[in-house]
């Protein structure tokens, strides 16, 4: 017993002769419908949101949905072994935790709840630039587990080395370079209720612990937060950037890194030979561009274009076990998880964030199995009803 992440389910069923069920739904899709009942309008509108109608998050999940695995039988799926390399290290499983920012209006475990479940799992954590914790304190929170760093790019070049430089010194090993942002998008679940936790100093805790951006102030920042948090508006986002920039990046990192929000095969092909390790092929979760191209659409041809040259990633739109398994039939090397552990988050905390894991972890393992697979290595295009794709 424990020997496979699909036993998961047998720990339930035990657990059930005592009388005791899950504190959470087991299918992950009901996670948002349960935290729109618990949480405000504001941060649940925050996360759920997309831009424009949010045509670009439906998108995503019909992309996935469309796709069907075409099971095989008598494969001897007995014993089974869920890890991959993945930019040189060796993960349990094909599975990490997006960057998703301002996690204290979820949950007041906030980043540091989100980063000791996964740290408990074994997966890697990416830290947002804009989370609501410093990134030391989540970094001391997770000991020597994996931890990888997202960067949203500042206007300000000595803002991003420090950033970097914090980032390699609390032990962060890969840089995650989100792209998809040279602007916030129109989103009108936000709009309409003037919701932005950034305006209210939430979400900017590595800016206003940075010696580099504080040298950039008038005053301390909790002498004139709203100067403060003026001078974050106007470094946060750089929408002048160009390919040849990517240079600076390289000079200022030693590990790998990865470009997120990479969408058409020849934005991946200018990665690689920009020198970079790997694309995440994702939209944002459609909360950039609105009328997108869904993620799970782009991927294949992404694969098919560098999949030799880089590590191909993929979010937007994971929610279930099968889901992990058609991205990886599609051609992606793991996936980011974004929503659904944010609203484990929000439900029950670090607890609830180990509940998403462990059911998407067992669901992945059992669609594995029951479709004739042992291990995340030979799923291929061939798995699916639309194989040709
Ligand atoms: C995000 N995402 C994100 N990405 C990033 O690079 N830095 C960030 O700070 C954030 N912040 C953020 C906040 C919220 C509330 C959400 C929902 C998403 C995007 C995230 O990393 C990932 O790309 C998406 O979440 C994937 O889409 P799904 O699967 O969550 O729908």
């Amino acid at each position: 017993m424990g020997r496979h992440r699909a036993d998961f389910q047998y720990e339930i069923y035990l657990n059930g002769m005592s009388g005791a069920v899950p504190r959470l739904p087991t299918d992950l899709t009901r996670l948002e419908e349960l935290t729109e009942q618990r949480l405000g309008p504001g941060p649940v509108g925050y996360v759920a949101g997309g831009a424009g109608d949010g045509s670009t998050v439906r998108a995503n999940r019909s992309a996935l949905e469309r796709r069907r695995i075409v099971p095989r039988m008598l494969r001897d799926v007995h014993e089974r072994d869920l890890s991959v390399e993945v930019l040189g290290r060796a993960l349990p499983a094909p599975v990490a935790l997006a960057p998703v920012g301002v996690l204290s209006i979820m949950h007041p475990e906030a980043e540091t709840g989100a980063a000791r479940a996964a740290a408990a799992q074994g997966l890697p954590y990416i830290l947002s630039s804009a989370s609501s914790t410093p990134l030391e304190q989540v970094a001391e929170a997770m000991g020597d587990a994996e931890r990888w760093f997202q960067l949203y790019w500042a206007k300000d070049r000595e803002v991003t080395r420090s950033f970097l430089d914090r980032a390699k010194a609390s032990g962060f090993s890969v840089l995650v370079v989100t792209l998809d942002v040279p602007a916030l998008a129109w989103r009108p679940r936000d709009l309409d209720r003037a919701y932005l936790p950034f305006l209210h100093g939430v979400g900017t805790a590595n800016y206003f612990s940075d010696p580099a951006f504080r040298a950039g102030l008038a005053k301390p920042v909790h002498e004139d937060p709203d100067a403060a948090v003026m001078h974050f508006v106007g470094m946060f986002a750089d929408p002048g950037k160009t390919w040849p920039d990517l240079a600076f990046l390289r000079e200022n990192w030693d590990g790998p890194i990865v470009l997120k929000g990479v969408l058409h095969p020849d934005d991946a092909r200018l990665a690689a030979d920009a020198g970079m390790d790997g694309v995440v092929v994702s939209n944002h979760g459609g909360r950039q561009v609105a009328g997108s191209v869904a993620a799970a659409d782009a991927l294949p041809r992404i694969a098919g274009a560098v999949g030799d040259r880089l590590t191909v990633l993929f979010d937007s739109g994971v929610r279930t076990g099968d889901d992990v398994f058609k991205a990886l039939a599609l051609g992606a090397r793991a996936v980011l998880l974004g929503r659904p552990y944010v609203y484990g988050l929000a439900l029950d905390g670090q607890a609830g964030v180990e509940h998403v894991l462990r059911c998407l972890l067992a669901e992945f393992d059992l669609t594995l199995a029951l479709s004739g697979h042992t291990t995340p290595g030979t799923v291929s295009p061939a798995d699916l009803a639309d194989g040709t794709d």
